[in-house]
């Protein structure tokens, strides 16, 4: 697999979303994409695997039952792109579909090496597969696999796991806006959203027995030791998963259980904590059905079919673009 790696402006763009994060008035707060280093990454698989997190199993079943509908609907020939493989488990049905009608070319886009990495070894053994990974932010990485597309290739992306959800409704909306600005009519996106559920569950699916997702969420502050040379003392930070209903999300924090001084030298900057005082690391927004119609129109698309999960309340989306 060819990864295109830019990886030398990394550390100074997380040191400098990290000052502007933890220096905010009011609510402090990190950007939920730096949770996914190698660690953050492993913790991910880790947590997909708890019996309280249905999330990432629901999207695979859909995945796994639909994959030959969904393939039978998109335009031919299509080269897939997906934004955020991760391991690239659940993306095999949809691949192998596709793969017995055509060679498909798989391009996963993902901030992650070792996620990239994973998900090459994965899904290598597919029969006619070519797989070129693009170690990128999503959309640099969807525009440069644009860019090359053959005159009479459709685009198939893959926007799966309810990645959507991390973004508040607003920002979902302009983030399929841009990606379908990089589309052309016929087009396809599937995409992955996690719906509305009881309260009790999702508390359970963000806050787990074992502490996975606890120590997932902590892990960004020992990234932020690692990366930036910090002295965050982890015993002194809580991981916190609240539900927000006026938002209809669940947020992670990280609750500073005292007063306390960290020094983050590479970010220029010492920050104060009060006892109490919480990190904004994640929002997980849910969705009802009907709005998802909607935001697919808002976007230029139009959802041409929708599968729900009957375990655990989860969509996929198969939207075209207009
Ligand atoms: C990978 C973004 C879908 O929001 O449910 C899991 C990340 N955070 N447990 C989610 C996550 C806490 C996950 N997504």
């Amino acid at each position: 697999m060819l990864v295109h790696a830019i990886t030398s402006n990394v550390t100074y763009e997380f040191a400098s979303d990290v000052h502007a994060g933890l220096t905010r008035p009011g609510q402090k707060e990190l950007p939920s994409k730096y949770l996914y280093d190698d660690v953050g990454s492993a913790l991910f698989e880790v947590i997909s695997r708890l019996p309280e997190y249905g999330l990432t199993r629901a999207d695979e079943r859909l995945l796994r039952r639909h994959a030959s509908e969904i393939v039978d609907r998109l335009a031919a020939p299509v080269a897939v792109v997906e934004l955020g493989s991760g391991s690239g488990k659940k993306t095999r049905w949809v691949l192998e579909a596709l793969c017995r009608r055509q060679r498909t070319f798989y391009y996963p886009i993902e901030i992650s090496r070792s996620a990239l990495a994973m998900c090459e070894r994965e899904l290598r053994d597919i029969d006619a597969i070519s797989i070129v990974g693009f170690e990128r932010e999503y959309l640099d990485g969807l525009l440069e696999v644009a860019a090359h597309r053959k005159a009479d290739q459709h685009l198939f992306v893959l926007f799966l796991g309810s990645t959507i959800g991390n973004f508040d409704r607003a920002a979902g909306v302009k983030f399929l806006v841009e990606v379908r600005r990089i589309l052309e009519p016929g087009d396809s996106l599937l995409l992955g959203t996690d719906l509305e559920k009881p309260s009790t569950q999702l508390l359970a699916a963000y806050d787990d027995g074992l502490g996975v997702t606890a120590a997932f969420n902590l892990n960004l502050l020992a990234r932020i030791n690692r990366d930036l040379d910090a002295d965050f003392d982890l015993e002194q930070f809580a991981h916190v998963a609240r539900i927000n209903h006026e938002a209809r999300s669940i947020e992670m924090h990280l609750r500073s259980r005292r007063r306390q001084t960290v020094s983050i030298p590479a970010a220029e900057l010492d920050v104060e904590f009060l006892e109490g005082e919480t990190i904004w690391t994640e929002s997980s927004h849910k969705y009802s059905t009907e709005e998802i119609f909607q935001m697919a129109r808002n976007a230029g698309f139009s959802c041409q079919a929708q599968w729900i999960d009957d375990e655990w309340s989860f969509a996929e989306n198969l939207l075209t673009a207009e």
